[in-house]
């Protein structure tokens, strides 16, 4: 498949590049303009404004499925500006995008407690942390209410992660649930690697079947 990346020069972004190549399929990496890049040298390199449809539309050519783990907006740890100025921002643009190029799916990884900022997590230092990013699963929630409410033929989905951290890869099933948070960790969500964020992108880029029709699911692994 011709799979291409939005925030390929991300930490999970790269760990996505770094699977599909090992599954064989093409990769093209969209990155800001004038942004240096050292990716393997399969991998198509194409600058893109992601605050613009035409620029995504020109790079979207070609593309079967997009994977977007864009991330880290202007703003988001503010506690007075950042929301709505990314996710919410950019989505309309990359949606229409994805619809002139007749790409059929579209991955996009969000967040655990996404749509209910944690309120109901007890421990007071968990609570005081996501509080912190706030903006952050606001701006997210507001792109899910905008897909929500885009006619598309995209088939969509928000995959939501818990704790990102640079581990290993592992062999562990994915559980995987609609809504923003697995019921059995709902309390305690549990972190998840960025390599076994990836392979969970690239299944699903692969595999229709594992996130359904879902618009919002949340995956971790079992081990
Ligand atoms: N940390 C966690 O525990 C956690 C948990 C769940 C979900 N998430 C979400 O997972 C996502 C990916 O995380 P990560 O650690 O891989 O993020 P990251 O390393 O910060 O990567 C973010 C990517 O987005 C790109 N980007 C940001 N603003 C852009 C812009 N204006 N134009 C073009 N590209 C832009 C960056 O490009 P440049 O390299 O050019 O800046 C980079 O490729 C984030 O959205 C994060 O919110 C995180």
């Amino acid at each position: 498949m011709i799979v291409g990346v939005l925030g390929a020069t991300g930490a999970t972004g790269r760990n996505v590049i770094d699977q599909l190549l090992e599954s064989k399929h093409t990769v093209i990496a969209f990155v800001r303009h004038g942004r240096i890049t050292n990716f393997d040298r399969r991998v198509e390199v194409r600058a893109v404004d992601i605050f613009n449809t035409a620029s995504l539309s020109a790079g979207f050519a070609d593309l079967e499925i997009l994977i977007s783990t864009l991330g880290g907006f202007p703003g988001s740890f503010s506690p007075c500006g950042g929301i709505k100025e990314g996710y919410a921002k950019v989505i309309p643009h990359i949606i229409q995008a994805a619809d002139f190029n007749n790409i059929s799916r579209l991955l996009i990884l969000g967040a655990w407690f996404m749509t209910d900022n944690a309120s109901s997590v007890e421990p007071f230092f968990t609570r005081l942390g996501l509080s912190l990013l706030t903006n952050i699963f606001e701006d997210m929630e507001e792109m899910r209410q905008i897909l929500l409410q885009t006619d598309t033929a995209v088939n969509w989905t928000i995959c939501c992660a818990a704790r990102l951290n640079d581990g290993e890869k592992t062999g562990g099933d994915f559980l995987v649930e609609p809504g923003d948070r697995i019921e059995a960790f709902k309390n305690e969500p549990k972190g998840i690697s960025r390599k076994d964020v990836a392979r969970f992108l690239v299944r699903a880029a692969e595999d229709k079947e594992l996130t359904k029709s879902n618009h919002l699911i949340s995956f971790c692994t079992s081990e």
